[in-house]
């Protein structure tokens, strides 16, 4: 089994494709990479170290797989898990309500060590639930807007993550 899974719900393919290139660059050696609308919970609490990756849908909803997944989240004890989140949004469009899936996941996984806390310089938005403290809880991207800066903010964020997920 490898020792990273990546959990992702996808609506429009955008987090999928995303979160493909976040694998990519950490290594397929490491990460297994999990349609969250084909997982269940032992396979999830079968991972020390997760990532999980939503867009956000509605007004600051969870993307709808994840929404359909969340109660089971519940079942999972996350207290010796570490994670990191990964929410994509239209900081433009949906600036009032920008990447709140990610807090929505935070809520579940509390009780894990979260990391891969990052800068919301460079990000235009009102308002997010996902600041804490000053700081996106995971990383946030902008395909709508900002597809251009995904790569390096991808790059960027393993390099901050990899001693906690011991990736080399
Ligand atoms: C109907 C609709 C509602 C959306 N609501 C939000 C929102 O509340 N907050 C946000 O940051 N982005 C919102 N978005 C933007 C999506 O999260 C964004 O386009 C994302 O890249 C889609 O990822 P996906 O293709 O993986 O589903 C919304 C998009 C649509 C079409």
């Amino acid at each position: 089994m490898k020792q990273i899974g990546l959990i992702y719900g996808s609506d429009g393919g955008r987090t999928k494709y995303v979160s493909e290139r976040l694998a990519n660059i950490i290594g397929l050696d490491y990460v297994e990479l999990i349609d969250v609308s084909t997982t269940f919970a032992e396979q999830i609490s079968s991972f020390d170290k997760l990532i999980f990756a939503s867009s956000t849908w509605g007004e600051g909803d969870l993307q709808s797989d994840w929404e359909d997944f969340e109660e089971k989240l519940d079942e999972i004890n996350f207290s010796n898990k570490t994670i990191a989140l990964l929410g994509l949004g239209d900081q433009k469009k949906y600036g009032n309500t920008f990447v709140n899936a990610i807090f929505l996941l935070y809520g579940k996984v509390k009780d894990a060590n979260v990391v891969g806390q990052t800068s919301t310089d460079g990000y235009d938005y009102k308002e997010s639930n996902s600041v804490i403290d000053g700081k996106f809880i995971g990383l946030v991207i902008d395909e709508d807007n900002q597809d251009d800066l995904t790569q390096a903010r991808l790059e960027k964020w393993v390099e901050q993550i990899k001693d906690d997920f011991g990736i080399k």
